[in-house]
Formats: C-alpha cells, structure tokens, sequence
C-alpha cells in the first residue's frame, strides 16, 4: 500500500507541480491590479491612528486605580509634560518600561495584557482616539507605533 501510494505520488508530483506553477503564472499578471486594493487596513503608524479600544481603556483604568494609584494620579501621565516626554517614541518603550520597572517593588507584577491595557487607559487620558481594534500586547508590534504631541487636554 504505502509503496504503491509513494509510486502513486512520484508520479503525479511532476504534473501537480507543473500545473501550479502554470496557475501561478497566468494568474500573477491580472491580479497584481486586484491585490492593490486595500483589502487590510493600513498598519497603524502613531496614537493618533485610534490604535486601542475604548473597551481596553476602561479596563486600563481599573488596574491602574488598582496597581498604581497608591503611589500615582493620573494626572502625572497626562498632557504636554507627559506627552513631550514621549513624543517621537515608539508605544513599545512605554509598554518595556511599565513591565520592567513597575510597580516598583514587583515589576511585572501584573499581565503583559494588563500592562497594554493600561497604556490604552493613558492614550485616552491624553485625548488620543480610540479606534476598532484592540492594541495588541505585544511590545515588538508596539515599536511600530510612535507617540505624537496632541497637546493639553
Ligand atoms: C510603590 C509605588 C509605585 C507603584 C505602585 C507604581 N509606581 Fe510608577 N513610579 C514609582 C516611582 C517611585 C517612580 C519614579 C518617579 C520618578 O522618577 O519621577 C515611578 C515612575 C513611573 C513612571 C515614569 C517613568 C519615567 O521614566 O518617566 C511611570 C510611567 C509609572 N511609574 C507608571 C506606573 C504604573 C502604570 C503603575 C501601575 C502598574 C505604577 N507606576 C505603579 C512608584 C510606583
């Protein structure tokens, strides 16, 4: 059975692969025209892209009146202080430093999910827009996106 079946395949392979390259071929030209169309959204480039969900915020809120409110207020990561402190830089350093460095006294204390949650609450603190898909928590991908002035809020 399974030498009849390999002799079955040895053959046929050089056709089935001929075939596809064929298909390939003949449908490479017409379709470069299609594939431009923007079937995927752009990748978002900076916070002012709606890059999280208002949904994350409001969870990013609760972990933060949990986690960070015994030693900060909200108001120390919002407006041009904040905002200028960070323009230019990738979303994924702040999420780095939220994860490596708090709290304090247990870094890394909470989930990564929850760390990206609250970046998602600051963004919205800082009057950027929220959008239909959920900032991912993944720092890498987090690098893709920079902070940008908004200014006073
Ligand atoms: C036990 C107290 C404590 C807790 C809890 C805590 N922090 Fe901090 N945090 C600090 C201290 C102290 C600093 C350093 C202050 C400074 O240098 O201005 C700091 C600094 C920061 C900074 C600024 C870092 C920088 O370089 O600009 C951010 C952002 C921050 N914390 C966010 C958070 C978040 C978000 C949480 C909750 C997950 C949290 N912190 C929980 C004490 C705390």
């Amino acid at each position: 059975m399974s030498v009849a079946s390999s002799k079955g395949f040895a053959f046929t392979a050089p056709f089935t692969l001929t075939t596809l390259i064929y298909m390939v071929g003949c449908a490479s030209a017409p379709s470069t025209v299609v594939s431009l169309n923007p079937a995927t959204p752009p990748i978002p480039r900076s916070v002012a892209d709606g890059v999280f969900t208002n949904n994350q915020a409001v969870r990013g809120q609760q972990s933060f009146e949990r986690t960070c409110e015994a030693c900060h207020r909200t108001r120390e990561f919002r407006g041009s202080a904040f905002q200028q402190e960070w323009s230019g830089r990738p979303l994924g350093d702040l999420l780095q430093l939220l994860v490596s460095t708090m709290p304090p006294n247990d870094p890394g204390f909470l989930k990564l999910s929850e760390y990206r949650d609250i970046v998602s609450y600051l963004l919205k603190q800082n009057g950027y827009p929220s959008g239909a898909t959920e900032l991912p928590a993944d720092i890498s991908a987090l690098m893709e996106v920079h902070f940008e002035l908004r200014g006073e809020v």
